[in-house]
């Protein structure tokens, strides 16, 4: 259109000035030329610079729209859409980090480290697929949460036993929010650090932790099942024999039992009413083992964690009641009522036994991996500790000595 009036111009200007240029005298001849040259010349440079300016605009416009939209795979919204001008333009952004549509870094990320508040991070674990069956091969892990203040003391222990299973579990350490400890990348628990806050023992900052490990190990959909670990804790058989005992059980293992006495019932605070009545009161060692729909719900809970945060305060300890109770009034049918966790309450106080190294030797551990008067699946006489505690540091030693020849930690052991 502007070209073609151009040319028209042109034409025009042309034929006018030959005309001139018979009927007049040659000078106001070369006069009206050199003026018509140069209204041409100054015609044709605002015509580029108002050319310059509108690309500049249109190019800034694009810029600004891939600073908002920087790894749209769809346009931003309809109404840009309007502009179908620009589309073949916009659409480079697409793929260009792949992330986004990456299934396996939804459904497993590689990086557990996130800036996640704690209340994103329940919302997001709180999620659980619409459809049962996973489209890929799912190798189901064990989740292995460590509540710690620091680096885990008996880790060259564990190192020994999670060698040679790398793709059958996941490792989530809770530590002092202080700790800047990492350990080589060669270990087990290099950068399974998730982030924590500070933990008071008692209080209800233990169990906030307790939820944030179980959160940060729902967002790997490979995980099944959640073991809870303190410090102090060591393995009482080996890989495959705690693999196979989980996952061929029916039941999660949360210690969850009415205790009648004032360490128990006595606890109960009537304020707690009417959400948790004295019946459904109950109590349970703080660690536990809980398959995946259990976890879900532990998380997911906004009904009971302000009740017990609330009313649960010393005597009452929040980590002995509240996934002790949440888990009787949400999936009892889904618990055996035990811990797969042995420790030593026989003497009085408010702490079990601490085993220094002078106790451990094989005689004892034998005795620990020995009880078998417990229900699996609805069996008596099976095994009924995986774990146990609470081992001083002073104990890796011994306990590294013994633990190839007991604990089997290099050959596969039938239950
Ligand atoms: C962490 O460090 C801060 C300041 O450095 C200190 O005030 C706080 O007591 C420390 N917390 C723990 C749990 O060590
Ligand atoms: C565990 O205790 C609950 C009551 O709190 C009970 O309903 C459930 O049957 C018990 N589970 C087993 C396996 O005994
Ligand atoms: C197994 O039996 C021993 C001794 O009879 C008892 O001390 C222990 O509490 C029992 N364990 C379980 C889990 O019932
Ligand atoms: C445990 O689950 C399996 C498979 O779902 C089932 O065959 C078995 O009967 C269950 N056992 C008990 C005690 O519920
Ligand atoms: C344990 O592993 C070591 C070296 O890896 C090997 O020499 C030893 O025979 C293994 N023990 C058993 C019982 O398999």
């Amino acid at each position: 259109m502007a070209r073609h009036c151009k040319i028209a111009f042109v034409r025009e200007l042309s034929s006018w000035i030959q005309k001139n240029a018979r009927e007049n005298s040659p000078q106001t001849a070369t006069f009206h030329v050199t003026i018509t040259i140069i209204f041409c010349f100054t015609v044709a440079f605002f015509v580029i610079v108002l050319a310059m300016f509108v690309n500049h605009r249109i190019s800034k416009m694009m810029v600004l729209e891939e600073y908002y939209y920087p790894n749209q795979l769809v346009s931003p919204c309809s109404p840009c859409n309007a502009g179908r001008l620009f589309s073949d333009i916009s659409v480079p952004s697409i793929g260009r980090s792949g992330t986004r549509t990456d299934l396996k870094e939804w459904i497993a990320p590689t990086e557990i480290w996130h800036s996640m508040s704690d209340g994103e991070l329940m919302w997001r674990a709180s999620m659980v697929p619409g459809i049962v069956a996973y489209p890929y091969d799912r190798r189901a892990k064990l989740a292995f949460m460590f509540l710690s203040r620091g680096r885990l003391p008996l880790a060259p222990l564990w190192e020994l036993f999670f060698k040679g299973h790398d793709d059958l579990f996941t490792i989530y350490l809770h530590t002092s929010p202080n700790s800047t400890d990492e350990p080589l990348p060669s270990s087990v628990f290099y950068k399974r650090r998730i982030p924590s806050k500070v933990v008071e023992w008692g209080k209800a900052t233990m169990v906030d932790a307790e939820r944030r490990l179980l959160a940060n190990a729902l967002l790997d959909f490979s995980n099944e099942r959640f073991i809870l670990l303190s410090e102090a804790c060591i393995p009482l058989f080996n890989f495959p024999t705690i693999y196979s005992y989980l996952f061929n059980s029916n039941h999660s293992y949360v210690g969850s039992f009415d205790d009648p006495r004032s360490t128990g019932r006595g606890r109960y605070n009537m304020r707690m009413w009417p959400t948790i009545s004295i019946s459904d009161w109950r109590k349970g060692s703080q660690w536990f083992e809980v398959g995946r729909k259990l976890a879900v719900r532990i998380v997911s809970d906004i009904e009971f964690y302000p009740v017990l945060r609330d009313h649960c305060r010393r005597p009452c300890y929040m980590d002995e009641h509240y996934v002790a109770t949440l888990v009787a009034k949400l999936g009892a049918d889904l618990n055996s009522n035990r811990s797969v966790t042995w420790v030593d309450w026989s003497r009085p106080g408010p702490h079990p036994a601490t085993f220094w190294r002078k106790d451990v030797n094989e005689e004892f551990l034998s005795r620990l991996r020995a009880q078998r008067n417990c229900s699996y699946n609805g069996i008596e006489g099976s095994i009924c500790f995986l774990f146990a505690r609470k081992f001083h540091a002073s104990t890796l030693q011994p306990l590294m000595r013994i633990a190839s020849s007991l604990l089997g930690f290099n050959e596969s052991q039938a239950i």
